[in-house]
């Protein structure tokens, strides 16, 4: 088999996510080569996901200064996405966004909550403007301070430039205990770039389900715990309780997306306006 891409080794976005589906984390019964791009995968994410990448991409994408366009259109935009994996057999972008809102709908939660599973994976668009899926996906982790080696593949963090600053390898790093982590920057990826587009407009638990859903060392391991404040520790409650409904929904029955589509045009105009900035 050919060594995967380094900007594309995963065949599907979501291959990162059989980490957390699979019990087996040592990744050897996945076949097919997934064990090879998984870490390919976060050997590129581990490498590069700095401080100062963190800080460039933000101000940058944060501009949101790339397109105008309505949470229906993102979902379409999004759904040109095309993996590489079988057609005939995972979900499009926009199943994917239905399934996880449908289950939590099942669920009689607040229609907030749907809308958020609707919209949560919103921000891998940043695949569509060139960015390499380990900059898009993958679990997120706090940078500035010393990485935990809880998190997935930690061993390729030592390639990574901020190990060889003393300023960013200590417990607490550019931080102070207890901050809070709205002032803790996360790794780049899909979840910091769409809170930033919709953040006016859903409640703060909705939003840090957007935020947090890949952050798998806080809101899975417990890790970093030093950093939360007791509001951050309220939010990530509703992490955990929104996390099952995006890693488990997938493999439910494909969701009709044309029957649906009424439903949630409806959900998403009652929350957000017409036109957003991306
Ligand atoms: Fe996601
Ligand atoms: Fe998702």
């Amino acid at each position: 088999m050919n060594a995967p891409n380094p900007s594309t080794p995963l065949a599907d976005l979501d291959e990162w996510e059989l980490a957390h589906t699979q019990k087996d984390k040592d990744f050897r019964n996945y076949g097919d080569g997934v064990a090879d791009r998984v870490r390919s995968f976060y050997r590129a994410n581990h490498h590069n996901q700095t401080v100062d990448f963190v800080r460039a991409k933000k101000a940058d994408f944060l501009a949101l200064n790339r397109r105008q366009m309505s949470i229906w259109e993102a979902m379409e935009f999004l759904n040109t996405l095309v993996d590489e994996s079988d057609p005939d057999t995972e979900l499009s972008q926009i199943q994917h966004l239905m399934q996880t809102a449908e289950a939590i709908r099942a669920d009689g939660h607040p229609r907030w909550f749907i809308l958020t599973g609707l919209i949560h994976d919103l921000g891998k668009i940043l695949c569509l403007w060139n960015e390499p899926q380990w900059a898009v996906v993958g679990d997120t982790f706090p940078v500035g301070c010393a990485f935990s080696d809880k998190i997935v593949f930690s061993e390729f963090f030592a390639d990574n430039p901020d190990r060889q600053n003393p300023a960013y390898q200590s417990k607490y790093g550019v931080y102070k205990e207890g901050i809070g982590l709205d002032s803790v920057e996360l790794s780049w990826g899909h979840d910091e770039y769409l809170y930033h587009v919709v953040k006016d407009h859903l409640p703060e638990e909705g939003l840090a389900m957007i935020r947090y859903h890949s952050c798998y060392p806080i809101h899975h391991e417990g890790e970093y715990s030093y950093l939360l404040n007791d509001h951050d520790r309220h939010l990530m409650s509703w992490v955990r309780t929104f996390n099952p409904y995006d890693l488990y929904s997938k493999g439910q029955a494909p969701p009709d997306v044309a029957a649906l589509t009424p439903y949630y045009q409806d959900l998403i105009a009652e929350f957000f306006p017409p036109v957003l900035s991306w």
